[in-house]
């Protein structure tokens, strides 16, 4: 075991050591986590069964499925999904696999009109994945309907933002992630009624760890954001840093040109265990949030969707969303890539957490508190096989 029964101390003997030395579970005298994290095939398989497929993912917002039979489709680490509302108003979460010879049965997004009909041979489930119909089943002996419903698991909204759950053992999410929501709705109380403004993807050359991390500290953004820095004021005016989710409230600052801010608008920032990043810049009301969910060890595919109130769009929202896509992620992407190629070089195996007592989001205390997480959820899913 590598926690204690309060799953947060003891773990110091077990944790993993690199050429440097090993891990601490102190951010202060700890390495960092060894390279072979970021490269071993293995270790990336370990991580889509026994974190991936067992936590909580964001697939969409609530407005994404607006009246019954409307659905969204997504994958998560290959395996495919859909989410659609039901009959009663209700979400339902299932695989988006028929249960007849194992064809895919929705694409994309949109509405069903009235069943979920396989386009290989025709079998159709209702909306709560129940198989109504099969054709030319009924010579067949021992075939009972019932058996083949579409597998369910569950799904949960918070601040309207849907996530789903591969895991149907898991813990519920407000148990899992208590307070998350509030974090959102404090400062965006509309956010359940904002939509998408923007979705874009991005295909990466890093481990979807790295741009995780990269996204945890504020520690290089005066360095390798010179313009972003300009909207961030360095002080943290509030944070709530849980196991799972950290939020983390700046000040912004007008002196970016063009930008308009009004004097302590907040600059918001969120990590939510194990692969989202969320953030909303001053300036108006809008929500950005970043899912990185792995390819090969060596890549990984990033989506980041933007929401905010519906109608018309506030000047400085074309601005974000500008800066974002053309500026901040462009240079993340560059940041994230680089140092995947030196993960993987016989140069590097390991440095060292650059942590500070404030424990603040300039400081890298966050990605050694991920390091822990992750290795603590390897080693329960290994003794829970
Ligand atoms: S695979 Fe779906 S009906 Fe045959
Ligand atoms: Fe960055």
């Amino acid at each position: 075991m590598t926690e204690g029964s309060d799953g947060s101390s003891g773990q110091s003997s077990h944790l993993p050591s690199g050429r440097r030395g090993p891990m601490t579970d102190q951010p202060t005298t700890s390495f960092t986590l060894p390279s072979r994290y970021y490269t071993d095939p293995a270790i990336q398989q370990q991580e889509q069964t026994r974190v991936f497929q067992r936590t909580w993912i964001y697939v969409g917002h609530i407005s994404d499925l607006p009246e019954p039979g409307s659905y969204l489709t997504d994958k998560i680490c290959s395996q495919p999904i859909a989410v659609l509302r039901d009959r009663d108003g209700g979400l339902r979460a299932m695989y988006n696999v028929c249960q007849h010879r194992g064809h895919i049965l929705l694409k994309g997004r949109g509405r069903i009109s009235g069943k979920i009909v396989c386009p290989y041979h025709a079998w159709n489930y209702g909306l709560d994945g129940a198989l109504l119909a099969a054709p030319m089943t009924q010579d067949m002996e021992d075939f009972d309907r019932s058996h083949f419903s579409l597998p369910t698991f569950p799904v949960a909204v918070a601040a309207g933002l849907i996530f789903v759950n591969l895991d149907p053992d898991c813990r519920a999410f407000d148990k899992e992630l208590p307070g998350f929501d509030k974090t959102i709705l404090g400062h965006l109380p509309g956010m359940a009624d904002f939509v998408a403004t923007d979705r874009m993807e991005f295909d990466i050359a890093a481990n979807w760890k790295v741009v995780y991390e990269n996204f945890s500290e504020g520690y290089h953004i005066p360095v390798a954001h010179p313009a972003l820095s300009k909207l961030h004021g360095r002080r943290t005016t509030a944070s709530v840093v849980e196991e799972k989710f950290q939020f983390y409230q700046g000040v912004g600052r007008d002196t970016f040109d063009g930008f308009e801010v009004q004097k302590d608008e907040p600059y918001l920032s969120w990590q939510l265990w194990p692969n989202h990043c969320m953030l909303s810049l001053p300036g108006s009301q809008h929500f950005i949030i970043l899912r990185m969910l792995p390819v090969t060890p060596g890549t990984c595919h990033e989506r980041a969707d933007i929401y905010a109130p519906p109608g018309d769009q506030p000047p400085n929202l074309a601005l974000v969303k500008r800066l974002f896509a053309e500026m901040f992620n462009r240079e993340d992407v560059a940041i994230v890539e680089s140092v995947q190629r030196g993960l993987a070089s016989l140069g590097f195996d390991q440095g060292r957490y650059v942590a500070d007592k404030a424990d603040g989001w300039y400081s890298e205390s966050a990605i050694h508190r991920f390091h822990m997480l992750l290795l603590r959820e390897l080693e329960r899913g290994l003794t829970a096989n």
